[in-house]
């Protein structure tokens, strides 16, 4: 039961806010005293634990720096960054669906042409993609920005090793005039997310694991069109139905059948077993 002096704190720290000159800001902070103290009514912390959650935090700031951001994997890991994902694409059907960024873009990858083997010759099976931009209408976008990037067969992305001074995995390509990106890469695999700082401890301390599916990013933009950040996850990969971030979507499960070797596409020839993986993306209007 709350008692009346502990509903007055809330009503003061409201009340305080009241003034507050942006309407949008005022319905924010009214809105997390709210909540917050909802959570403390609920949770009934003790001294001990209240500042075990302070030094949590405090943790989760140590631990970010220039290439690691533990906020947004805590963001991340409690299902927060697909909340805010879901809430800002309401828009009616038919546009390929959307998923987390994470932490691994960067704005300043290498440029690549059509056609090209962006995987910088690491070990791993060869993967064939061939996609197809378009928009609501069916019509495919010439000039889209296709930024790709994946992790390699140990399951690291080219940031993780910054003893590497080349990006690999990792290109911007530009669709052509029949809306279609093709490159070659390699097939990627499940891997744990960064769970040596205080976002794996709290993993840890709940029974959750830190590994996500195999999967591709791609983040598409096109003048006219709603930008896409999104994944394609490799069907039957491990952790499909416990993503430790809850990015899957069972629209983006795709098909990465194996061929064997010989005549590829792009006027290839291999000598082992390589992959493919089509899929047509959709953009939405702005
Ligand atoms: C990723 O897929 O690169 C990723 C997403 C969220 C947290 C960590 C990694
Ligand atoms: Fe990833």
């Amino acid at each position: 039961m709350i008692r009346p002096e502990e509903s007055a704190i809330t009503q003061a720290v409201i009340d305080r806010f009241a003034q507050t000159p942006d309407p949008r800001l005022k319905a924010i902070v009214t809105h997390l005293t709210r909540s917050l103290h909802a959570f403390v009514q609920e949770v009934e912390p003790t001294f001990d634990e209240w500042l075990s959650a302070i030094g949590f935090l405090t943790d989760v700031g140590r631990m970010c720096s220039g290439s690691r951001q533990e906020f947004i994997l805590l963001s991340d890991t409690l299902g927060v960054s697909m909340l805010v994902d879901a809430i800002n694409h309401r828009q009616a059907g038919g546009a390929t669906e959307s998923t987390v960024l994470g932490p691994f873009f960067v704005d300043t990858a290498p440029t690549a042409p059509d056609g090209a083997d962006i995987s910088g010759g690491v070990a791993g099976e060869p993967l064939y993609v061939d996609v197809t931009i378009s928009d609501l209408q069916g019509q495919p976008i010439a000039g889209a920005s296709v930024d790709v990037w994946q992790c390699d067969s140990d399951g690291f992305y080219d940031v993780q090793q910054p003893d590497l001074a080349e990006h690999f995995l990792r290109a911007r390509l530009t669709s052509g005039p029949d809306g279609k990106v093709r490159f070659w890469s390699i097939l990627p695999t499940a891997y744990p997310i960064p769970d040596d700082g205080p976002v794996g401890q709290m993993l840890k301390a709940t029974g959750r694991h830190p590994w996500r599916p195999a999967h591709l990013h791609f983040r598409i933009s096109a003048q006219g069109h709603s930008a896409l950040v999104t994944h394609l996850f490799v069907r039957g990969s491990a952790y499909l139905d416990s993503d430790a971030v809850f990015g899957v979507k069972d629209t983006l499960i795709c098909d990465f059948p194996r061929h064997p070797p010989g005549q590829a596409p792009n006027g290839r020839t291999l000598d082992r077993p390589w992959r493919s993986l089509q899929h047509a993306f959709v953009l939405d209007g702005i």
